[in-house]
């Protein structure tokens, strides 16, 4: 874990910051909040204070309940009496973002006004600001000369991206890059080795639900969304996997820094399967790829008149393909969506039917996961155990799955 200090100015981009928060909580680290007053007039301490667990300061005048320790650290550490530095004493890397021309002009001036502030003038770990605001605030002179300054002292900046502002239709440098990207920056400043256990690894997410063409314009498809494969590729990501997503009708988009091919049949995904698993160590079969598709699509668009009869093929189990051509040391999770019953027999019964590693088994009667909602709760079953993962955000439940992945990598004697 590393100590993260996170400063808020006040901008809308602030709330990018609450995703960053989250991002650096669920890949383990504790993070401290400082906010400006003004931050507060964008998003809420309390948002904050749930996701990383710990209160938010945000005067120079206040107590520190935690007395300057991060989350999941035990007792006191600090013993500055007056205790409005130790949060900058005891971290490891301090992130500003978004800095606002504001905060970025009271920081290159020295200022100690605030929690904030004051805790950066007397950080001596790494200092990071990621600046967000309008494109002209940003190549103003003042702001440009008050970023050369703090660089000049060695504090680094990131650089914000391009594209559309909050100012309505206008485009311009200014945005937040996204918290993937300021994580690793982040990281990296705070020298945090544990960051990328899964660096040199290359793994493959199928995600999303197949369509079968009825004619040109319909398909016989399915309600899976993606979100849990998406969840997932993010969750390789941020442990250093080179992750290919394999996205069939996925309406939403990939995590930063995952390469995406998009797919429509089943036999596209079976295809684009085939290709990119033999260089991949880890599969991550999310993906709900149509079991049947019509015999024969019509070409041309079918009309109301008379009855349809459908007549449907099955299409292959991908799964069970790549299962049988697998090499040593590739790890393969299949997942199974089951409705009620003893669904974890059956999930039983389909890990050694599929041969895959571990089945990540849904309950899909439960309408409160699954599917389209952001929620899941599975039961991992593996041929030891069976591990019941309570009902979490798909991002948490990913998290789950990737640790007991690592702990069957750990235990074969074959994975590399
Ligand atoms: N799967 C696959 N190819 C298919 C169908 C499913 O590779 N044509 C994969 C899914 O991606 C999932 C696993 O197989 O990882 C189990 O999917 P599921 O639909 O639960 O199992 P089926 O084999 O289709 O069995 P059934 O529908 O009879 O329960």
């Amino acid at each position: 874990m590393a100590r993260l200090l996170l400063g808020v100015s006040g901008g809308i981009a602030a709330y990018k910051s609450l995703e960053f928060a989250r991002l650096a909580t669920l890949a383990g680290h504790g993070v401290r909040v400082l906010m400006t007053e003004n931050a507060g007039r964008f998003v809420g301490a309390a948002s904050f204070e749930g996701i990383v667990g710990a209160p938010v300061l945000v005067s120079e005048f206040e107590r520190d309940p935690l007395r300057g320790a991060f989350p999941g650290e035990v007792g006191e550490i600090g013993h500055d009496p007056i205790g409005h530095l130790e949060l900058a004493a005891n971290c490891d890397a301090f992130l500003v973002a978004p800095a606002s021309a504001n905060t970025i002009a009271k920081l290159a001036g020295g200022f100690a006004d605030s929690m904030l502030t004051t805790s950066f003038l007397a950080c001596t770990a790494p200092r990071l600001l990621a600046p967000a605001m309008n494109d002209r605030m940003y190549g103003d002179a003042a702001t440009q000369a008050n970023l050369a300054a703090l660089h000049d002292r060695g504090v680094e900046v990131i650089e914000p991206d391009e594209g559309p502002l909050a100012s309505r239709g206008e485009r311009g440098r200014g945005r937040l890059p996204d918290p993937e990207r300021l994580l690793a920056a982040v990281e990296a400043a705070a020298s945090w080795e544990g960051a990328r256990p899964w660096d040199g690894l290359s793994v493959l997410v199928t995600a999303g639900g197949t369509r079968e063409p009825i004619d040109p314009v319909r398909f016989i498809g399915n309600r899976s969304s993606g979100r849990m494969g998406i969840a997932l590729a993010g969750a390789a990501a941020r442990r250093g996997a080179s992750v290919t997503l394999l996205a069939a009708n996925v309406a939403l988009p990939a995590p930063a820094g995952v390469r995406r091919i998009d797919v429509e049949t089943t036999a596209d995904l079976q295809r684009a399967a085939a290709a990119e698993f033999p260089g991949s160590q880890i599969l991550l079969m999310a993906a709900a790829p149509a079991d049947f598709r019509p015999a024969a699509a019509s070409a041309a668009k079918l009309t109301r008149e008379g009855a349809l009869d459908l007549h449907l093929t099955p299409t292959d189990d991908i799964l069970a393909g790549l299962v049988a051509g697998r090499t040593p040391g590739q790890t393969i999770v299949g997942f199974a969506a089951e409705h009620g019953g003893d669904a974890v027999a059956r999930a039983r019964a389909k890990l050694a039917r599929k041969g895959a590693d571990l089945i990540v088994l849904n309950d899909v009667s439960d309408p409160r996961i699954g599917f389209e909602s952001a929620e899941n709760e599975v039961t991992l079953v593996a041929a030891e155990d069976e591990i019941e993962v309570p009902r979490a955000d798909k991002d948490t439940v990913a998290e789950a799955i990737l640790e007991r992945v690592d702990r069957l990598r750990a235990a074969s004697p074959t994975a590399k």
